[in-house]
């Protein structure tokens, strides 16, 4: 079938007006792409862990466009109209964070802080402020707020879940959409998205592993995807 969009990790196909399948690919990228590579059975944890992780906010009120599992590496979501912005949430400092403000990663910070950057790979998605946000009109103060409250409160749901599961989350990134007036949260949530560090070991267990040449990228994600399907 014809695509409508290919990403960097991810292809959208159009199915009716309302729905769309996404397929997750094994290519991984870095630092707006200026790193290639493949984590191979990538796609498939990205589609399987972003499927449990939506089901389960869905399960404790979060609105998403998350629909249904159609395969190994698809799944079946609501069309939504994306806003062009990445909200952060960063319950310790690491990446990009540790590194503008000098400080170790790992930091714990004193309360869970949300960030947006502005989506635009031209750009190497910048630091955007609220109220720029705003004077751009990108997104209302009424969405603004709606969707820095969500983030933070996915931010406590997924905290405990990776808990309960050995698993330390550092930060994370999410997309919103708007569908008939409405915010919901889409794009994905997968180790492409979130830091998570092993709470025994401390050794990342995400895409990390890829960013800074760790090794064993694969094999950490198979094990993030064990450690969230055993429920
Ligand atoms: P950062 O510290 O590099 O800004 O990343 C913060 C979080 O956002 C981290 O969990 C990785 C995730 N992230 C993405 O999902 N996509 C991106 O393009 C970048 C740069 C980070
Ligand atoms: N996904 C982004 C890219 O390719 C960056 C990242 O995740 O580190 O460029």
């Amino acid at each position: 079938m014809e695509k409508l969009y290919e990403g960097k990790a991810k292809v959208l196909f159009p199915e009716g007006p309302d729905t769309l399948r996404v397929y997750f690919k094994d290519e991984a990228t870095a630092f707006n792409a200026r790193k290639r590579g493949i984590i191979p059975g990538k796609g498939v944890v990205n589609n399987k862990v972003s499927a449990a992780l939506f089901r389960h906010l869905e399960a404790h009120g979060i609105k998403t466009h998350f629909l249904e599992e159609l395969s190994d590496r698809e799944m079946r979501v609501l069309r939504v109209e994306i806003l062009p912005l990445e909200v952060i949430l960063r319950f310790r400092a690491a990446g990009s964070f540790a590194k503008r403000y000098g400080v170790k990663e790992g930091t714990p910070l004193k309360a869970p802080l949300v960030e947006f950057s502005l989506k635009s790979d031209a750009l190497g998605d910048p630091l955007i402020c609220p109220e720029a946000i705003l004077a751009l009109d990108l997104a209302g103060e009424e969405e603004l707020s709606q969707v820095k409250a969500t983030t933070l409160r996915v931010g406590e749901l997924l905290r405990d879940f990776f808990a309960q599961r050995g698993l330390d989350l550092i930060d994370f990134k999410l997309e919103f959409g708007k569908r008939n007036g409405e915010i919901l949260l889409a794009d994905e949530i997968s180790p492409d998205t979130m830091r998570l560090w092993d709470q025994r070991t401390g050794e990342p267990m995400d895409k990390d592993r890829f960013r800074k040449d760790l090794g064993g990228e694969a094999e950490a994600y198979q094990e993030v995807l064990r450690r969230v399907l055993k429920g």
